[in-house]
């Protein structure tokens, strides 16, 4: 899992994203956006670089959405290029996190902690009866921890199945906040498979999982901002 900032950007750092990159980059509006999309592609080429021995620019990544075929989908190596290594975007705040594995796939979620939220509305939009259920038995000052906690799970969840918001997330329970990761329950009509989930400690004010197909993934955190810098 490499872990790096918006803040970790150097000025040419550009300079390595493909031509569907820098259009996706020239469509963001904010600022933030546009600094945290650099920084996910530009960690994920260097460290495929680095595990595929090729120069970061040549790697040909997809990121086709399977629904319209623009290119704002789960990013993926084109067909043909081995070893098939999968990985996960997600940035926040001025967080990037790119988790990686060698033939698993995985989806990776953090959230900023720290913000206030509206969370009785937002729980009855994505949480299930269940999870509600535990919400509701939280104290009032961890509500919107513990509200966050299912979210970066189910989210991670969604992402390492590759059909993003196409999963209807109030139909999938996950564990509560303070007990061990794990995916309780989905009854939706697509089959899920066997899932694994993990907590990740990104820093303070931010909260993240991480979701593996198959088995649970021994996790190495590794430095985003040195790779970045080295590039
Ligand atoms: C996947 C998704 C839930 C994540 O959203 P988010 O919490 O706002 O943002 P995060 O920072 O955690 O994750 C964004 C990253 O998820 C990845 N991603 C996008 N779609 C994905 C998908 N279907 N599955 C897994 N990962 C996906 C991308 O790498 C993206 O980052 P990037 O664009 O900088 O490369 C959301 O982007 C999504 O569902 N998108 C699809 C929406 C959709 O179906 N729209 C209709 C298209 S026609």
């Amino acid at each position: 899992v490499w872990l790096a900032r918006t803040g970790d950007a150097e000025p040419d750092l550009w300079q390595l994203l493909d031509g569907d990159e820098l259009n996706r980059r020239a469509t963001l509006r904010r600022p933030a956006d546009r600094d945290r999309f650099l920084v996910g592609v530009a960690v994920t080429r260097l460290a495929l670089a680095r595990y595929l021995r090729r120069p970061p620019t040549t790697i040909p990544i997809s990121r086709a959405c399977p629904r319209c075929g623009r290119p704002h989908g789960k990013p993926r190596l084109m067909p043909g290029v081995h070893p098939r290594i999968e990985w996960s975007i997600s940035h926040a705040g001025d967080r990037v996190v790119v988790a990686m594995a060698l033939e698993i796939p995985l989806g990776v979620d953090v959230e900023v902690s720290t913000r206030a939220l509206p969370v009785d509305q937002l729980a009855r939009m994505v949480l299930s009866d269940q999870e509600i259920g535990m919400l509701k038995r939280l104290a009032d000052k961890e509500r919107a921890r513990g509200f966050l906690r299912f979210w970066t799970r189910k989210e991670a969840i969604l992402k390492a199945s590759g059909q993003g918001l196409a999963l209807p997330l109030r139909s999938l329970t996950v564990s509560g906040p303070d007990d061990a990761p794990r995916l309780v329950s989905w009854s939706g009509s697509r089959p899920l498979g066997q899932l694994a989930l993990q907590d990740l400690d990104v820093g303070s004010g931010y909260l993240a999982s991480l979701a593996s197909v198959g088995k649970s993934l021994g996790l190495v955190i590794l430095d985003g901002a040195a790779l970045l810098r080295r590039h």
